[in-house]
C-alpha cells in the first residue's frame, strides 16, 4: 500500500517499524472528532474560495459516508496508514477519487490532531462535570437522611468530637464542588481552535480560522501557530484536575473501606457493589472502593507521564507528542467509570445509625463539652482543659466515661459544675450546639444542604 507521503521515499519501512510508529491502535478513538474537524475545514475552504464548491460538496459527501460507516463500526484501519488521520484520508480518496486529496489543502496533521484532541476533551470534560454532579446529588440524598445521625468525628483517626454524619458526607460534596469548578474553568482553554495553524507556521492560503473555529463550536483560536500545534497544557489541566478528583475519591474510598470493616460496622455496602471471597465464605469485600483507591495510581501516573513527555520539547511538533493520547484516554475512561460506580455505591449504601450513635456514647469525644462549659462560666480555657483532662484520667483509672461520674466528683474538680453538665455531655446536644457557620450543628448542616442543592440544580 502506497503511503500518502510516498513521493520523497525510495524504500518503505518494514512492518515492525511501521507498527512501532503507528498510533492507529489507540487514536481511532478520535474518529468522530477527526471527521467533524475535516468537515469544518473543507467547508471553510469552500467559503474562502480556496476550493470550488463542487469539490467541497464531493468531499463532504465522502466524509459523511465515513461518519456513517464509523458509527456502524464498519471501518477497518491499517497500520500502514499510521494513524486515524491518514486512514480516513485514504478511505476518502478511495471513495470520492483524487478530489479527496484536496481536503488537506492549508492544513497539516499537526493542527488536525490538536483539533481532534480539543474536540474530544471538550466533550469528555462536559461528561465528567455531569457525572460529578450526580455523585454530589447522591451525597446530598444520603446526607439528608442523616442530619441527626451522630457519629464520632476523628482527628489522627482518634475519636475527637461527635458530629452529624451528614456533615461528614457533605465535606466530600464541597471537595467535589471544587473539582467541578476546576473542570468547568479549564473548558475555557480546551475550547480553543488550533485548526489552520498548519504544520507550525500558518499557511499561504487565505483561510478563515475564526470561521472553522465557529463551525466546530470553539470559543476562539490560538493566537500563535507554533503554540497551537505544540500546546498540550489543556490535557495537562484535565489530567491534574482528574488527579485532584481522584485524591478526593481515594480518601472517601478509604473511609468507606474502614467504615464497612468488622471493627467499625458503620455502613454496609450494597451487594451490588461488593464481592465475596473465593475461599472465605463469610466475606463481603468493598472491592469497588478499593479499586478506585488503587486507580488513583494510574491517574497520577498519566499526569506525570505527560508532564515528562512535554518537558524539554523544542517547538513545534515532535513525534513525542503522539504519546499524549493513551494516558489521556485512560484517565478519561477511569474518571468516567469510577464516578459512575461511586454514585451507585453511595446511593445504595446502608448506614448503621445505631452503631454510629453507640460509638459516640462509649468514648471521651464529649470532653471538649466540659471544657467549654467551664470556659463559659468564666474559667480560662487552658485551666478548664486541665481540669477536664484530670477528670478523663479519673475515668480511665475507674474504667468509666465522663457521664458516669457523680456530681460529688464534678464539684470536687470544680465548684463551677452544676447538674446541667449531664445534658451538655449528651453527644446529640454536643453536636447541636456547634452552631457556628460551617459547623456540625443541625441547623448549619441543614443550611449547607440547601446551599448544596442549589449548586446541583
Ligand atoms: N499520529 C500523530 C500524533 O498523534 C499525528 C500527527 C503526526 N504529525 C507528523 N508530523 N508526524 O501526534
Amino acid at each position: 500500500m502506497k503511503k500518502l507521503w510516498g513521493g520523497r521515499f525510495t524504500k518503505s519501512a518494514e512492518q515492525w517499524v511501521d507498527e512501532f510508529g503507528a498510533s492507529i491502535s489507540f487514536d481511532q478513538e478520535l474518529v468522530m472528532e477527526d471527521i467533524q474537524g475535516s468537515i469544518a475545514h473543507v467547508t471553510m475552504l469552500g467559503k474562502c474560495g480556496i476550493l470550488p464548491q463542487v469539490d467541497v460538496e464531493k468531499i463532504k459527501v465522502g466524509l459523511e459516508n465515513l461518519q456513517q460507516k464509523a458509527e456502524l463500526g464498519e471501518l477497518q484501519y491499517s497500520i500502514k496508514m499510521e494513524d486515524i488521520h491518514l486512514n480516513l484520508e485514504s478511505y476518502l480518496i478511495e471513495d470520492v477519487g483524487p478530489v479527496g486529496g484536496k481536503l488537506h489543502t492549508g492544513r497539516s496533521r499537526n493542527d488536525q490532531v490538536a483539533t481532534d484532541m480539543h474536540l474530544y476533551l471538550k466533550n469528555q470534560t462536559l461528561n465528567v462535570i455531569e457525572l460529578i454532579k450526580e455523585l454530589q446529588i447522591a451525597l446530598i440524598e444520603q446526607a439528608e437522611q442523616h442530619i441527626e445521625t451522630i457519629v464520632p468525628g476523628y482527628t489522627h483517626l482518634q475519636r475527637a468530637q461527635p458530629i452529624s454524619f451528614a456533615h461528614h458526607l457533605m465535606a466530600y460534596f464541597w471537595m467535589l464542588e471544587r473539582d467541578k469548578q476546576r473542570f468547568t474553568e479549564c473548558l475555557k482553554r480546551i475550547n480553543i481552535s488550533p485548526l489552520g495553524a498548519g504544520a507550525l507556521a500558518g499557511t499561504t492560503f487565505p483561510i478563515d480560522r475564526e470561521y472553522s473555529a465557529k463551525l466546530l463550536g470553539f470559543d476562539g483560536i490560538y493566537e500563535n501557530s507554533l503554540d497551537a500545534v505544540s500546546d498540550r497544557d489543556f490535557i495537562l489541566e484535565f489530567l491534574s484536575h482528574s488527579s485532584i478528583l481522584f485524591m478526593h475519591l481515594s480518601r472517601l474510598s478509604e473511609e468507606i473501606i474502614l467504615w464497612s470493616s468488622q471493627e467499625f460496622q458503620f455502613i454496609e455496602l450494597d451487594d451490588a457493589f461488593s464481592t465475596g471471597s473465593s475461599i472465605m465464605p463469610q466475606k463481603k469485600n468493598p472491592d469497588m472502593a478499593e479499586l478506585i483507591r488503587g486507580k488513583t495510581g494510574r491517574v497520577y501516573g498519566n499526569l506525570f507521564g505527560l508532564l515528562t513527555v512535554l518537558k524539554g520539547l523544542p517547538l513545534a511538533y515532535n513525534k513525542d507528542l503522539q504519546e499524549d493520547k493513551e494516558g489521556m484516554f485512560d484517565t478519561v475512561k477511569t474518571v468516567i467509570g469510577s464516578l459512575k460506580i461511586f454514585t451507585g455505591m453511595i446511593a445504595t449504601m446502608k448506614v448503621n445509625t445505631s452503631v454510629m450513635e453507640n460509638a459516640t456514647k462509649s468514648d471521651f469525644s464529649n470532653a471538649t463539652e466540659l471544657a467549654d462549659y467551664l470556659a463559659n462560666k468564666g474559667m480560662p480555657f487552658r485551666e478548664a482543659h486541665e481540669v477536664v483532662g484530670k477528670l478523663v484520667l479519673t475515668c480511665i483509672q475507674k474504667g468509666c466515661y465522663l457521664a458516669d461520674l457523680d456530681m460529688m466528683e464534678y464539684k470536687l474538680a470544680s465548684e463551677l459544675f452544676e447538674g446541667d453538665i449531664y445534658d451538655a455531655l449528651q453527644p446529640y446536644n454536643a453536636v447541636n450546639r456547634r452552631n457556628s457557620a460551617g459547623g456540625t450543628g443541625f441547623v448549619q448542616v441543614q443550611i449547607a444542604i440547601e446551599k448544596a442543592k442549589k449548586l446541583v440544580k
